[in-house]
């Protein structure tokens, strides 16, 4: 089996080599992400392109992939948003994914960013290190006894639940599904005005759909409390990042920890220090004292890079001996 790689980074070529090493498969890297035009680098004889969060696999690629005998879409992420199923499945192109590799690492992410700008470690990593030592501007809040509102309890949400209710908050959820061990467990499945409305703390992890594009914008983040701390660590178009800016600007939203952004597909996984940013909204997003950026890193752990070179793999594996991938919903 032939497999092209595409937005490949060196630790995709780590760890994917590491694990391949019990696959045997062909594995070709390439740099560039997958869109109408680089589908062209394809080479004869590839039977499979395996696809990360930001690239296109739309109905034109995906016609393009077909007239080239592609025959499998692997994706190595769980989100999979950026693939038309439909287009595929006309072609008969057989798509996974990674359904859950390691939601800890995402989980924990998440917690990090919410301490992050809660106590305003950014800022005091930089003061130190100038030797400004003054606690003035630092101040944060505890988040023992505060409410936290989690909008989807899949497999991150409900670690993040987990963590939120072992620091002693009041766990507010929403999701389309209830999860009842969690309700069991004392988290409270609300609906979503009321999590809007009494929750401290908002965290994001349903997946982008036409339900949950813009999830938030101005109508519900005018339902929140004045402060709210919101991170998103999901799919950035679940905001609409003009609205949120307003937001921070109203001082409505008091802090704001994204990992994920509407238009990071020109951005992330990219070293663009020596250029001058020519998007002016993340620009602006990353100059606010109490919004911290990071570039998609949640997924980004040795154990997670391992579970997801493994599986993508092993879904291949099994899709062309048995025909199917059994045991976890992994075929879209
Ligand atoms: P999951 O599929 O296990 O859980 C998603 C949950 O969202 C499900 O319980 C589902 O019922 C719920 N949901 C669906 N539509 C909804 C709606 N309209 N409103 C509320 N809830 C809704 O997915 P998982 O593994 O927990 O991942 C969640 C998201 O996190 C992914 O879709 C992906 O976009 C993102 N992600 C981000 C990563 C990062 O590195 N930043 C890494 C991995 C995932």
């Amino acid at each position: 089996m032939k497999i092209a790689f595409f937005s490949t980074q060196p630790y995709d070529v780590t760890f994917f080599d590491k694990e391949n090493k019990q696959f045997g498969f062909e594995l070709e890297y390439f740099e560039t992400g997958l869109d109408e035009q680089t589908v062209n680098v394809i080479t004869e004889g590839t039977d499979v392109v395996c696809v990360f969060v930001n690239d296109k696999v739309d109905a034109e690629v995906i016609s393009n992939l077909a007239k080239k005998n592609v025959k499998y879409i692997a994706l190595r992420c769980a989100g999979f948003n950026n693939v038309d199923l439909d287009a595929a499945h006309q072609h008969n192109i057989r798509v996974c994914r990674v359904p859950a590799y390691s939601p800890e690492a995402v989980a924990e992410h998440t917690l990090a960013m919410l301490f992050t700008i809660n106590r305003k470690i950014h800022k005091a990593y930089n003061r130190v290190r100038e030797q400004n030592f003054s606690l003035n501007g630092l101040l944060g809040t505890n988040i023992y006894k505060k409410t936290v509102g989690i909008i989807g309890t899949g497999n991150i949400g409900a670690v993040f639940c987990r963590m939120m209710k072992a620091l002693g908050t009041e766990v507010l959820a929403y999701d389309i599904y209830k999860n009842e061990q969690l309700e069991a467990e004392g988290i409270r499945y609300v609906e979503l005005e009321e999590l809007f409305t009494k929750s401290d703390i908002i965290s994001l992890h349903c997946p982008l759909t036409p339900d949950t594009m813009h999830l938030i914008n101005e109508d519900t983040i005018s339902k929140m409390k004045d402060g709210v701390m919101l991170i998103n660590t999901s799919r950035g178009k679940l905001i609409d990042t003009h609205a949120i800016i307003q937001g921070l600007r109203a001082k409505k939203i008091g802090a704001l920890g994204i990992d994920v952004y509407e238009q990071e597909e020109k951005v992330f996984f990219r070293d663009l220090s020596g250029t001058i940013l020519e998007d002016e909204r993340l620009q602006l997003l990353t100059s606010f004292p109490n919004v911290l950026v990071t570039a998609h890193q949640a997924f980004f752990t040795d154990e997670a890079l391992t579970q997801i070179a493994f599986i993508t793999l092993d879904n291949l594996k099994q899709l062309k001996t048995n025909n199917e991938i059994v045991g976890r919903n992994a075929e879209l």
